[in-house]
This record gives C-alpha cells, structure tokens and sequence, in this order.
C-alpha cells in the first residue's frame, strides 16, 4: 500500500478539534440565514476563509459561533463534525467548543449541551465512534470568567465532559494567571489541557506544563525555541497535540516542507508529537489529510505514522481498560 493510502486508513484518535472551527462551510451559510446572522459580502464563501494569524482567524470563528443558535444546531454542527472525523477514520474524538461564544449572543449552557451530547450519542449508535467534550475557556477572557466558567461546567457535569481546555489569542495572554483555574478543575477530577506555544514563546509550554500542570500541550510548536525545554519534555514523554495546517496560517512557519519547520524539528528532537486538525473547514483540511500531509511534506514514514497514532492513544483521556485494549 503506498503511504498516502496508509495514511488516510490508519485508524486514528482525534484530540484536537474545536466544534465552532469545525462547521462545514455550507452549514455555516444555512444556520447564519435561519438566525439572521449578517454575513460580510462574498462571490463564494472561501473569501471568508481568509487569515494570515491567529486574531484573524479568531474573528471568523467568532462569526460562525454567532450564527449557531438553538440545539438543533448544535445537534446538527457536532453530528456533522463527528461524522467528518469518522470519514478520516477516527475511533474516538476528544473536542474542544466555546461556551463563552454562545452565551456572548444570548444562548444558554444548557441548550448547547442538549444538542452536542445528543449528537455524540447518535453517532456512536450509527458509527461506533466514541467521543467526549472539553469545553475551553478563552484566555483572552481572563481568570474570574474563569472560575465562572468552571463553576458552569462542574453544575452541568456528565460522563461525556471529560477535562478543560484554554484557547484563543496566546500571545497577549499567557498561562501563568490561569493557575487557580486549573488547580479546581483537577480537583474536582477533570482533565486539563491548553494551547500553549503556538503564537507565544517557549516559556509558555513550560509554564502550562509547571503551573497549569496539564496532561498535554496542544500545538506546542514554539517549544524548539527552548533547546533545555525540550531534553525536559523528551525525559518527561510530553504529548503535544500538533496541527500541520494551522502551522501555515497562524504561525511562523509558513512552509511544511521546510526543513527547520517546527514540526518537523520537534520529531527529530524526540518529542511525541501527535497529528490533529483544529478547525477543519476552516483550514481546508480534514484529519486524514493532515496525516497525509504529515506524510508527504513533513516526510513522517509509516513507522511514525503509527507511532503518532498509537501516541494520540496514549495522550487520550479514554480508561486504561481501553487504551490497554486498543494498544
Ligand atoms: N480556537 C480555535 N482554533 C484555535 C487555535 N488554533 N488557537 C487558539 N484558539 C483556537
Ligand atoms: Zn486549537
């Protein structure tokens, strides 16, 4: 089998996902019409699919989170989603979503619950795809809508919110502050996890790592800045949750093919770097051309192809029963 098939039917785990940056492009149209959400003008809709960094970006991920209302909606965006991520052949996905985006434009916790758990269940009837939700506070929000947060998260707890993340614009705000945030949530037994390294510097993954304590880093790239940094994360098996096509939009590195791309200096340094997608649509990609792309630009041979999915095993948050049973 030639490695670009291989790496599209490689059994796969999705641990980096966001929700609102998963809407398919046509959806996004049809719920904006239905809720009278205004759309900037376009000739055809990838006009709007156009950022050059991270707060660009953020704006549209913003507009498609206004135009996702009731819970049919958020029914119909996770079905769809899920759906997508078992076309790439994922087994189980672990997703982030945006509570704060919703509730900006008047929709409740409660309602957006309904419709994404009742999708999660649908789809593991229809497909046998198992997965579970991390809601993530934006840091751009602060530590006390934190806490706020996480009080909402613990009241509506059920066994398919497994852990928390933190996302938006890294740069100007940094971990360290979110401190007493992600002290409560392992208290009360939930996962933590956080964007770290992907627009801000190296210190941040290791401040996420030491003073936020998370199990993993999503994205991470900024760590081979820290050659210290990385002997500690190699010692220590760090699991970072990397996204190739992002890379080329909201980073520095701008070219998967180049040679000291972060990425691809990360796997010769050792570090395990798991392969994910973010914001699918949004990035024009899917989970099994990310792979792909792993595969044929940052020149990832089968053997590491499937030392990376076995690794997105390893760094999910499923029981050891059945990471036992799947590795
Ligand atoms: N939210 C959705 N995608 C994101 C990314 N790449 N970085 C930070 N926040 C995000
Ligand atoms: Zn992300």
């Amino acid at each position: 089998m030639d490695l670009t098939s291989f790496a599209r039917r490689l059994p796969k785990i999705e641990l980096h996902l966001h929700l609102e940056g998963a809407v398919r492009p046509s959806t996004f149209v049809e719920l904006a019409r239905k809720n009278g959400v205004e759309l900037p003008y376009f000739d055809e809709i990838g006009e709007l699919y156009r950022y050059d960094n991270l707060p660009d970006f953020l704006k549209i991920y913003d507009l498609v989170s206004r135009s996702i209302r009731d819970a049919d909606d958020f029914r119909r965006i996770t079905y769809e989603m899920l759906e997508s991520c078992a076309a790439s052949n994922a087994r189980h996905v672990e997703f982030f979503f945006s509570a704060h985006a919703h509730q900006a434009h008047g929709v409740d916790y409660l309602t957006m619950l309904d419709g994404i758990l009742a999708a999660m269940a649908d789809i593991e009837t229809d497909k046998g795809l198992t997965s579970r939700l991390i809601p993530a506070h934006s840091r751009e929000l602060g530590l006390k809508s934190g806490l706020e947060f996480l009080d909402m998260v613990l009241e509506h707890r059920s066994d398919a919110i497994i852990g928390i993340g933190l996302d938006y614009n890294e740069a100007p705000f940094p971990p360290a502050p979110f401190r007493p945030l992600f002290e409560r949530a392992k208290q009360a037994g939930l996962h933590v996890t956080a964007h770290a390294g992907e627009s801000g510097p190296a210190a941040n993954v290791r401040d996420s790592l030491e003073i936020l304590g998370v199990e993993r880093i999503d994205h991470g790239y900024h760590v081979v800045d820290d050659p210290a940094l990385v002997a500690q994360c190699r010692t220590a098996g760090t699991f970072f949750t990397c996204c190739p096509s992002t890379t080329e939009a909201t980073t520095i590195w701008r070219d998967l093919s180049a040679p000291d791309h972060a990425i691809r200096r990360m796997l010769d340094a050792g570090l395990n770097v798991t392969i994910h997608s973010d914001d699918p649509p949004m990035f024009g990609t899917d989970l099994a051309n990310e792979y792909v792309l792993a595969a044929e630009k940052l020149h990832m041979d089968a053997p590491m192809l499937k030392k990376c999915a076995l690794d997105s095993i390893r760094a999910s948050w499923l029981d050891a029963d059945t990471k036992r049973d799947w590795l």
